[in-house]
């Protein structure tokens, strides 16, 4: 993994070899150095995934909700920001280390919960938290992840942190649960996501039939045909399962007992009298996900989160919901530096990650980079994003001048100085 907590120059691109001589990078022979003339963006590796993959299965990812309207604003948000360069400074020593919750990570970015994950790839959870953990960066595993918290836990420890969705039932006995094998596996940090008061219509997933476990009809047949590589690796490794309900269903629970589980009694919302009990039963650091509006990261602060996560989903709940990049200064404004802001959506380059830090943000999390990536390519596929995002944000420090502004990245709540505050417009 790239030694990022090391002085470099920005030209050089981290994790690869030395050049032989001449100019450029084309000539590296390392498998970093290959990935990268490969897949020079993160776009390189979704359209690779795309083509792996079956399109019920791309579709799941890669989609928002109704028009995908959410997912395109987040795009142009960050796109909208500019940042004024400042030049004629020192800008050789970069770090790109930060803190978060009293914690050191490598990277202003981590990962964001993805349920479902393994239906791009067989393993994605597993992988991209074993990935994560090499480099350092934040895993957030999801409540509906195809792997168990005890697993993730022994397979991520100084990176894991926990996503739930309420399952209300029996006055949250499950839910607890969830929370308590959390805080016993180690997890650092809960995430509590608000934004699913309802399922929300995911219209690629209605035109293509996605069913779970998945049922072969003539149409999803036929997008297995074109992606042969993953209905091998499908064979292999079985479908993907809800693993971390076996604990209640029992390992002989089938992959359907389990579907059908999360989809009777992970519903409704996560009230703000669940965030009081759920802050009650957790000890660690309690993020709020899904927060748009001032009003209600005030709530979640009074209520005790140390931390606001401002995310519309990806863009698949709500398609009217603001840009969450447009959403974040207002709230950073309000929280005041009483919690850690944190923010998400199409976050997909070291120069988002500088956008939103300069928009106030403390750090950011990806969900769609790292899972496209581990499609396209498997581990090293996350591997080599980390790096992307490690040089792009190299790049963009020094550009910016933020680099020789004594800018310290994950600053604590109320700290003075806080994240990177390049000049920007608007
Ligand atoms: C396939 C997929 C599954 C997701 N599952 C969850 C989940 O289980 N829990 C959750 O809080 N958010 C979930 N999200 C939302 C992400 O945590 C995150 O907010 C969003 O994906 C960020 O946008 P990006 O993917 O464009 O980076 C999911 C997103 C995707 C793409």
């Amino acid at each position: 993994m790239a030694g990022v907590a090391a002085p470099a120059s920005p030209a050089t691109p981290a994790g690869a070899a030395k050049p032989a001589g001449g100019w450029g990078t084309g000539g590296l022979s390392t498998e970093a150095a290959r990935l990268r003339r490969r897949f020079p963006t993160v776009a390189d590796l979704a359209a690779q995934a795309r083509r792996r993959t079956p399109r019920f299965a791309y579709d799941f990812v890669a989609g928002g909700v109704n028009d995908d309207l959410g997912l395109v604003r987040n795009r142009r948000a960050l796109d909208a920001i500019e940042i004024v360069p400042r030049y004629g400074l020192d800008v050789r020593s970069v770090t790109t280390e930060t803190t978060l919750f009293g914690r050191g990570y490598a990277l202003p970015v981590g990962v964001a919960p993805m349920g479902l994950a393994g239906l791009l790839w067989p393993d994605a959870d597993e992988s991209i938290a074993r990935a994560a953990q090499r480099a350092r960066i934040p895993y957030v595993m999801s409540t509906v992840a195809n792997t168990s918290i005890e697993r993730i836990a022994a397979i991520a420890p100084d990176v894991f942190w926990y996503q739930l969705y309420n399952v209300p039932e029996n006055d949250h006995a499950v839910s607890l649960d969830l929370i308590r094998r959390a805080q016993a596996a180690g997890a650092h940090a809960l995430v509590l996501t608000m934004d699913v008061p309802v399922r929300s219509k995911r219209v690629r997933d209605v035109r293509n039939g996605l069913v779970v476990p998945f049922r072969p009809t003539l149409r999803t047949a036929w997008d297995v045909a074109w992606a042969p590589g993953w209905a091998l690796a499908m064979l292999r490794k079985g479908q993907p399962r809800f693993r971390n309900f076996e604990a209640y269903l029992g390992p002989d629970a089938s992959t359907a007992d389990l579907a059908s589980f999360v989809f009777q009694k992970m519903t409704g919302p996560l009230t703000w009298d669940s965030v009081a009990r759920f802050r009650e039963a957790w000890s660690g650091p309690l993020i709020v996900k899904g927060i748009l509006h001032p009003d209600d990261a005030e709530t979640a602060v009074a209520l005790g989160a140390d931390g606001i996560l401002v995310s519309n989903h990806g863009g698949r709940q709500f398609d009217a919901a603001p840009a969450t990049a447009s959403a974040l200064p207002a709230i950073v404004e309000r929280v005041g530096g009483r919690a850690t802001v944190l923010v998400d959506g199409s976050i997909s380059s070291g120069l988002d990650l500088l956008r939103v830090l300069g928009r106030g943000a403390v750090s950011a999390f990806a969900g769609r980079a790292f899972l496209m990536a581990y499609a396209a390519a498997g581990e090293d596929g996350v591997d080599h994003v980390v790096r992307l995002f490690t040089e792009e944000l190299r790049v963009a420090l020094a550009q910016s001048g933020a680099a020789a502004m004594g800018v310290t990245l994950g600053a604590a709540p109320g700290a003075a100085g806080g994240p990177a505050a390049p000049h920007h417009h608007p």
